[in-house]
């Protein structure tokens, strides 16, 4: 038997072809553009989306036995607005998970609605890149879209919708909406009436394993697969990522180098978390999760390697850095803003520290370690919690550099895991379509089945120490900055 998994991601769809006993048979990945029409601004067209899924998929089942493909699943960006008129047509552009515009629907939620009342309906505050805040923003600024507005859906369930002709969405990603009340893991009646909406605008809410339908028989027959292919519902990417790394039950941590930066804790119980300083979601295990986000990690990277330093030779570049501990150069990764802890779309990239003598390795090593530093800012939240995290499973395109798992050890003062898959979400889609179509009992079961520890990097007693006294630097810089941050701001809005 075969199982796909999908991960839609900000900048390409990967997707994985996996057998019963999770054994991976081919990925392929499809690229697609992102535009960025102002600052602080990021939007995408969900038909690229279909267009990389469909290629993909069919590259990806080129020379496999089509006929044992039992199911689909997804892993998804989360907090996207896909909006859909009567025909089921896209109104406009998505409106991403990273895109800043919303801090005035944000500050009406939280102040005036008021974040206690926000935080009872849906267990979160209202952030900039969550959908509900964008739904405000597009009823002010777009107000004939809005009335258009037949089924809100988020990325990963748009795609899905596609295939398989039904709305239906999950209660990890959904959680990413503050639209659900995510205790109950059922739409809040109260937050749909503060924007404005019907919970028949809402797609149906499913477990991220749960069998949402079939596929179509016409896509089925496009794409050669068997018109019983099961679509199974999926999930928001960090929780579908967790458990592609076996982040699942209670208590396990895991932190993503992706795009986005996360440390993420599975929990078995619902709770609340003290001033809504992390994101408290339903987990795609049936259970619950905690997360810190950042907004650019492996985005930070790619930026300074891409757009400044020109060049593809990530690895060469890091080759020089062997001063651990020792940077005088430090970098704030804002560059869209940041959520956790900051919660601020102003905040912007920032090098501080040079020097005459400051070289190129410095500053790429001021990259790697900013990312990790604020990181840091969502780890020290868990901790305050009461967790005591020794170990972490890394994933996502920056777990590749064995030098950032380093820093990242030394930094959080943890042991790093990496473990047999490097393919986080995908694998995890592909785990939940198999327990979707009854092939392992359980998530839990299958991702223990599944996932091993393959290498652990340590911290270093002493790099620890130098870390320790760096992030206390790191810590007062965003502070004496903000003023600065709004300054900016202000000054671009005139
Ligand atoms: C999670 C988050 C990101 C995006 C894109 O809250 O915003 O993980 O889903 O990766």
């Amino acid at each position: 038997m075969l199982y796909i998994g999908v991960d839609l991601g900000t900048s390409s769809v990967k997707l994985l072809l996996m057998d019963e006993k999770g054994d991976i048979k081919n990925i392929v990945t499809r690229e697609y553009p992102i535009s960025f029409p102002k600052p602080g601004w990021s939007e995408q067209n969900p038909e690229d989306w279909f267009e990389g899924l469909m290629e993909g998929l069919k590259a990806l089942t080129e020379g496999a036995d089509k006929s044992t493909v039992k199911g689909i699943s997804f892993s998804g960006q989360m907090h996207g607005m896909v909006i859909l008129d009567e025909e089921d047509k896209v109104i406009r552009p998505a409106i991403l998970w990273n895109d800043g515009r919303t801090q005035a629907e944000c500050d009406y939620l939280n102040y005036d609605i008021g974040r206690e009342k926000i935080s009872a309906y849906t267990g979160n505050m209202a952030l900039t890149g969550f959908t509900a805040p964008k739904l405000l923003w597009v009823k002010k600024h777009e107000p004939d879209n809005f009335m258009k507005i037949k089924k809100v859906m988020l990325p990963k369930d748009y795609i899905a919708y596609r295939l398989s002709g039904v709305h239906s969405t999950d209660v990890s990603d959904a959680s990413g909406m503050l639209l659900l009340d995510v205790k109950e893991k059922c739409w809040s009646k109260e937050m749909l009436d503060i924007i404005g909406l019907k919970e028949e605008q809402m797609a149906k809410v499913y477990e991220s394993y749960e069998v949402t339908g079939n596929i179509r028989a016409d896509i089925a027959g496009e794409l050669g697969l068997p018109v019983d292919c099961r679509i199974i519902a999926g999930g928001g990417d960090q929780a579908v990522a967790a458990v592609g790394t076996g982040t699942v039950g209670s208590g396990m941590c895991s932190v993503s180098l992706g795009t986005s930066g996360v440390v993420f804790v599975a929990s078995k119980d619902y709770s609340e978390i003290e001033d809504n300083a992390l994101h408290v979601f339903a987990h795609a295990d049936g259970r619950y999760h905690f997360m810190g986000v950042m907004l650019s990690a492996a985005a930070s990277n790619k930026w300074w390697m891409d757009e400044i330093l020109k060049t593809k030779e990530y690895a060469r570049e890091q080759q020089e850095i062997n001063k651990l501990g020792k940077n005088t150069v430090y970098f704030l990764p804002y560059l869209m803003g940041e959520r956790t802890p900051h919660n601020n779309p102003d905040a912007r990239g920032t090098f501080i520290g040079m020097t005459m003598d400051t070289t190129r390795a410095d500053m790429t090593q001021a990259v790697l370690e900013g990312v990790a530093f604020a990181l840091r800012d969502s780890f020290e939240i868990i901790k305050n919690t009461g967790l005591n995290i020794e170990r972490i499973r890394i994933n996502g395109g920056g777990a590749k550099s064995p030098l950032w798992c380093k820093i990242l050890a030394n930094v959080l003062n943890v042991k790093v895991d990496k473990i047999n898959s490097e393919e986080g979400p995908a694998f995890g889609a592909a785990i939940l379509a198999a327990v979707g179509c009854g092939e392992y009992p359980s998530v839990v079961e299958a991702s223990g089945k599944l996932i091993q520890v393959t290498e652990t990097t340590e911290p270093e007693a002493e790099t620890v120490i130098l870390y320790d006294k760096k992030y206390s630097v790191f810590k007062d810089i965003y502070p004496a900055l903000k003023p600065v941050y709004d300054q900016m701001a202000k000054e671009q809005s005139e």
